[in-house]
């Protein structure tokens, strides 16, 4: 019995290695000698640089310890991983935008120093993606869309360096500018420092949806716009998820989802609160998954 189990996983394994290498030949063979691309008008052409051209990581000290400490809670995802010095990021080599990015902040961490200039900072490309998946400020230019960031400048002030470093294009998504960006995000992101007042310590989860939404012959169907050579998404909607820790070690937790879109002044943050269990199904991740959700006493402003 046993013997014929492993004899029939060598059979299969033996399969799937030759069709696998008999796929590797064939997308070679694609590669010497490209078939009629313009039947996929949606197919990106790019140069001739090989997914496998080995890519060298920025060279960046770091932390381990702060690094622990902002994604103490857990982890929403584990895919590509990018650990910066004061926020973690997790890459979504297809939509060529972030799953997720994960900040720690104190009243402490963000306290402005003088001698920091936004104003110095330059949006840049990050060397650390493989070209194929990285987008470029070419991208952007002329789509309309803003560079939005998703760990925001504002929660990295204390030195250069940091606010530096969310400069970085993987911490990018495509926002509209004037009523959502530069106005109703900004006043979330705003708000959520604005917590580190009340609280000790505050972890805070941004990220991109992707919603469905149903079209006229009653299915649904998930659309967004791609933009620039790099075919970069642009999100229909954005994510926060926010844990409050108090100093006697009670948790808080809020969740906000608002439209990728021009929203009036006078509509109030809390219209944005959704269930966090609404955002994870949505997003494909669990957010501080390393509590359980029985301590934490209040889930958007009510008790749990
Ligand atoms: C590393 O991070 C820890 C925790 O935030 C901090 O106390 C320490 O000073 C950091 N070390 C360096 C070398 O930045
Ligand atoms: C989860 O929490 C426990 C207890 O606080 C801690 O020891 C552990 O390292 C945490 N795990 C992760 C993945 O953060």
């Amino acid at each position: 019995m046993a013997g014929h189990k492993i004899k029939t996983l060598a059979l299969v394994s033996s399969f799937g290695l030759s069709s696998f290498l008999a796929g590797s030949y064939y997308e070679r063979k694609i590669a010497q000698d490209p078939p009629n691309l313009k039947k996929f008008p949606g197919l990106p052409i790019f140069g001739t640089v090989s997914a496998a051209t080995p890519v060298s990581p920025v060279p960046s000290q770091t932390n381990v310890s702060r690094i622990s400490q902002i994604m103490k809670y857990g982890f929403p995802g584990l895919d590509n991983i990018r650990s910066f010095d004061n926020y973690v990021l997790s890459y979504d080599k297809r939509n060529r935008v972030a799953h997720w990015v994960f900040e720690h902040i104190t009243a402490e961490s963000i306290k402005p120093n003088e001698g920091v200039d936004r104003s110095l900072c330059q949006f840049m490309p990050d060397e650390s993606i493989h070209p194929y998946f990285r987008s470029l400020n070419s991208d952007y230019l002329k789509s309309g869309y803003d560079r939005g960031h998703l760990a925001a400048a504002g929660n990295h002030k204390c030195s250069q360096k940091l606010v530096e470093q969310t400069f970085y294009l993987s911490n990018m998504a495509p926002q509209v500018g004037v009523g959502f960006n530069r106005d109703a995000w900004n006043k979330l992101e705003r708000y959520v420092r604005k917590l580190t007042k009340t609280y000790t310590n505050v972890y805070c989860c941004t990220g991109p949806l992707y919603l469905p939404r149903r079209e006229p012959d009653g299915k649904n169907y998930v659309k967004y716009e791609v933009i620039g050579a790099n075919h970069v998404a642009v999100p229909t909607h954005f994510f926060k998820v926010v844990v409050c820790e108090t100093s006697d070690g009670k948790f808080e937790m809020e969740s906000y989802v608002m439209p990728n879109q021009a929203i009036s002044d006078e509509t109030p943050l809390t219209s944005f609160r959704v269930p966090p269990e609404s955002i994870e199904k949505a997003a494909g991740l669990l957010f501080f998954d390393n509590i359980s959700r029985s301590k934490i006493s209040k889930i958007n402003g009510k008790k749990n």
